[in-house]
């Protein structure tokens, strides 16, 4: 889907909309959903006019006209044989009504998070900063969606040499185990002048990848201040939030929220939610002088 240039930012979600609606219109009724469910349930591919009024117990036009509304959005498919009409429900429709249906909530999903933030901290954008190490994407994921959500700021560091998917698994594995920093790019992160720090890594060998190890030796600044940390795994993180809240705590920095995540959660966005909650808990809120002027944090969005 092509950007529009009318929304900021765009979606994608003000093309379909108008197509969406007509959908949601055919589906919206107790006896076309009915309808939609005995098609797709039936394995006859013989079900007519007539079975369907029967089996709905409403009159056979009244069975057309709701067939006519769910042919013209593109849920059901007509063929005729002889003197009979049988009706079959199109999948691919339904496909193309949970992509759009997804999208929309992605996009709804972002403003409900940053209402959530604004709500909760009386601030548009949290002056907050995400440093994270993706080394297959899901993580940076995790890190573009904690932006989307709260405004902050985002350092992804980088292995100064690449891993390929052998030394990954052989060189960074036993880095990981053995709680190596691998050089990085930046080597200093300055996170002097952020209100709450957000760390999140792979687990590698149920330990942080060895760039995190890495990326917490170069913060610059952070003694003193909160975080929330987070891992992405395949469902065993091991000791990886324990050590990186020890190597945290070993600069000084109070880790206050520790969330492990899988691509699966991901999917369904309830845990990324949570982790969202909990950094939106976590923040410091900012306290009012005698003018009732925010004194600390506050950072344009
Ligand atoms: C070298 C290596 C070791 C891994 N070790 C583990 C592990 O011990 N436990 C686990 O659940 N997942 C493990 N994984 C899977 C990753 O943690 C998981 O896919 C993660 O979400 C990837 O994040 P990324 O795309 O940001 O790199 C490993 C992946 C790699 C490449």
């Amino acid at each position: 889907m092509d950007d529009c240039n009318k929304c900021d930012p765009c979606t994608g979600l003000c093309e379909i909309v108008p197509e969406m609606a007509g959908m949601f219109k055919a589906l919206g009724d107790p006896n076309r959903l009915r309808i939609v469910h005995l098609l797709a349930t039936d394995t006859t591919g013989t079900m007519g006019v007539s079975d369907l009024a029967e089996k709905l117990g409403i009159s056979q036009p009244a069975a057309s006209q709701h067939l006519r509304t769910l042919k013209s959005e593109g849920f059901v498919i007509s063929r005729r044989e002889g003197f009979r009409v049988y009706f079959s429900f199109n999948r691919d429709r339904l496909v193309q009504f949970q992509d759009y249906f997804d999208l929309m909530c992605s996009a709804v999903m972002d403003r409900c998070d940053r209402e959530l933030v604004r709500k909760t901290t009386r601030q548009t954008a949290l002056n907050a900063c995400v440093v994270f190490y993706s080394y297959t994407g899901v993580t940076r994921e995790v890190a573009d969606r904690i932006r989307n959500a709260c405004g902050c700021d985002l350092v992804e560091v980088k292995t100064v040499t690449e891993y390929s998917a052998f030394t990954a698994y052989t060189t960074g594995v036993l880095h990981s185990r053995r709680g190596i920093c691998d050089p990085i790019t930046p080597d200093e992160i300055d996170v002097s002048r952020y209100d709450l720090l957000v760390i999140g890594t792979p687990v590698w060998a149920w330990k942080p990848a060895p760039a995190i190890n890495a990326a917490v030796r170069a913060l610059k600044g952070c003694e003193g201040k909160r975080a929330v940390v987070f891992v992405t795994n395949r469902g065993q993180p091991g000791e990886a939030l324990p050590l990186l809240e020890a190597a945290l705590a070993a600069r000084g920095v109070e880790v206050v929220a520790a969330v492990s995540l899988t691509k699966e959660d991901m999917a369904t966005r309830k845990a990324e939610n949570d982790l969202i909650e909990r950094i939106v808990e976590a923040y410091p809120l900012p306290v009012e002088d005698g003018q009732n002027r925010k004194i600390g944090s506050t950072k344009a969005t």
